[in-house]
């Protein structure tokens, strides 16, 4: 093993972590709460990874410490152990919980120290493809239009078999009118960028591209699940105000226009792990049945290129089995 690549027994601890975060925050799936939605996983996934081997360090977590009083960046997690780089998002969609709507995913990449990039919590602009493309197919500086048509092209197809996962909102109006404008479908989703960039990588989603901006830790998230799947990915950060300008160059971020690829962000071999809250294409979400939660967790390891589905169920003990919300809170 090099120090580029993780021992692979850490990918059963990464589900261990998502497990708990989905579980704790589908405890407030559709009660219209964000806020504590979000609190419940952060608790959860802060608590399970105090519980592991790892010397951990956030480098991708739930904002500055002045602003995250738990998972924030350069927090240390973990008893001791392999030095690991961590970005994390432990309720990925919390409106999408908060309003019972689908694909609300628990996030968590790991990447052997000093090798994630270390993304300021600004917005990024993005692209991305799924595996099997000649390298340079897409590209952040052509219009959505020209992508459309290169991959086309590429898969062998006319622009009209071209489907786009779009984030819907009103900044990608023109995004949108440049898909459609040679003659590819949109599919527009409300949040969840995440799922949509990984939607690429699956035939059977019928999502060929990704384009258009969301948060930058989500871009990092994104980047290294396709590391483990293949695909391409292109991003370039982008800044509101002077403060988001300063915080990236605290972070480390020298040139503050890069294009970055997907290798730029993931220098290493990853273990990324996503288990559902709500049920989307990906993942299916938490449910509560006879007395057990069940989950459904995706975990790849680009070190070994596996790609796993795991189903868990768990127990539930307390004595009002008719609800467990308690006991799994
Ligand atoms: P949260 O889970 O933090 O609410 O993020 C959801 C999300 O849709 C991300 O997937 C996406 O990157 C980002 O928000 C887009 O930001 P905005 O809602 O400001 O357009």
């Amino acid at each position: 093993m090099s120090s580029n690549t993780l021992d692979r027994s850490l990918v059963l601890d990464a589900v261990r972590v998502t497990e708990a975060a989905a579980i704790a925050s589908w405890t407030m799936v559709g009660r219209g709460d964000e806020m504590a939605a979000d609190q419940a996983a952060v608790d959860a996934m802060r608590n399970a990874l105090n519980e592991l081997n790892i010397d951990g360090e956030i480098v991708i977590g739930e904002g500055e410490r002045d602003e995250a009083p738990m998972l924030y960046i350069g927090e240390k997690v973990g008893k001791g152990g392999p030095a690991i780089d961590i970005a994390l998002d432990p309720l990925e969609g919390t409106t999408l919980a908060a309003k019972a709507m689908p694909n609300a995913l628990a996030v968590m990449a790991w990447a052997p120290k000093g090798t994630l990039l270390n993304a300021p919590d600004t917005y990024m602009d993005k692209i991305a493809c799924g595996p099997g493309y000649p390298a340079g197919v897409i590209d952040l500086d052509k219009t959505a239009a020209e992508n459309v048509q290169a991959l086309a092209a590429a898969k062998g197809v006319a622009p009209s078999e071209i489907t786009v996962c779009v984030l819907d909102r009103p900044r990608h109006a023109e995004i949108i009118a440049s898909v459609r404008s040679v003659g590819a479908r949109v599919h527009l989703i409300t949040d969840g960028d995440v799922a949509g960039v990984i939607n690429t990588s699956d035939p059977s989603t019928g999502i060929d591209l990704y384009v258009g901006s969301g948060g930058a830790p989500e871009g990092v998230l994104a980047c290294a699940a396709l590391k483990c799947v293949g695909g391409q990915f292109q991003g370039r950060l982008l800044f509101r105000n002077a403060d988001e300008r300063a915080r990236a160059v605290r972070w480390g971020v020298t040139d503050l226009d890069r294009k970055y690829d997907l290798h730029d962000i993931v220098r290493a071999d990853a273990i990324f792990a996503a288990t559902g809250v709500t049920w989307g294409a990906l993942l299916e979400g938490v449910t509560y049945k006879d007395g057990f939660v069940h989950t459904h967790t995706l975990v790849m390891n680009s070190s070994t290129g596996t790609v796993r589905e795991v189903r868990m169920k768990r127990r539930v003990r307390s004595e009002a089995r008719g609800s467990p919300m308690h006991e799994l809170a």
